[in-house]
């Protein structure tokens, strides 16, 4: 069954992600950038979105705002409306990952199980690390049976360490204007 309805299939097309990620020469993935609003998402999400677009990286912004002009024009800011939200806009990141893109996402995206819900650390689990947690192999796993605390308050040198983790993975020479 696949939501309420029954007799739907997947179907695998023969031209996969591996064969886009070649084409394209990188690799798709969702960057989600999350925090208050006028917090500077959107700035962070464009700069980094123009930073690898002039590095010859294909990427794509999904911002929160924009959204809500379109696919989301029928959700206020109720807490259902902003977990339909998020959850849409976790699928469609999904896609344009699995199309090869660099998706980077800017929403407020307030609540931790809808952020938990889009499970992105946790697919790409480029270790293994969360697979070895759920089946209770490690214990005290930082976001499974350990907790993650976010910075209350957010500080200058972290857009720094943000640079710094989005040239380690994209292997960029990244300014920071
Ligand atoms: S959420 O909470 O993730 O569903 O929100 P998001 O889709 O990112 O939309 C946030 C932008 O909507 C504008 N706006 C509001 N934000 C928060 N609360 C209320 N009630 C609200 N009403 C309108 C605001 O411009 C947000 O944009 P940013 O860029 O975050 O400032």
């Amino acid at each position: 069954t696949v939501g309420n309805s029954t007799n739907i299939f997947w179907h695998e097309c023969p031209v996969t992600k591996v064969d886009r990620q070649k084409l394209l020469n990188q690799q798709g993935c969702v960057v989600w950038i999350t925090g208050l609003s006028g917090s500077g998402k959107s700035t962070l999400a464009c700069s980094l979105g123009r930073q690898l677009h002039s590095r010859g990286k294909l990427s794509y912004v999904l911002d929160g705002d924009n959204l809500r002009h379109g696919l989301n024009k029928n959700l206020g800011f109720t807490p259902e409306d902003r977990t339909e939200n998020i959850r849409r806009v976790g699928e469609v990141a999904k896609l344009f990952a699995d199309a090869g893109l660099i998706c980077i996402a800017s929403l407020i995206s307030p609540y931790r199980k809808d952020r938990d819900a889009c499970q992105l650390c946790e697919e790409r689990d480029p270790k293994g690390l969360y697979k070895l947690a759920r089946a209770g192999k490690i214990k005290g796993f930082t976001g499974i049976d350990d907790p993650y605390e976010p910075p209350l308050k957010s500080e200058v040198c972290s857009l720094a360490a943000f640079f710094m983790m989005i040239q380690s993975i994209f292997q960029i020479d990244c300014d920071q204007t």
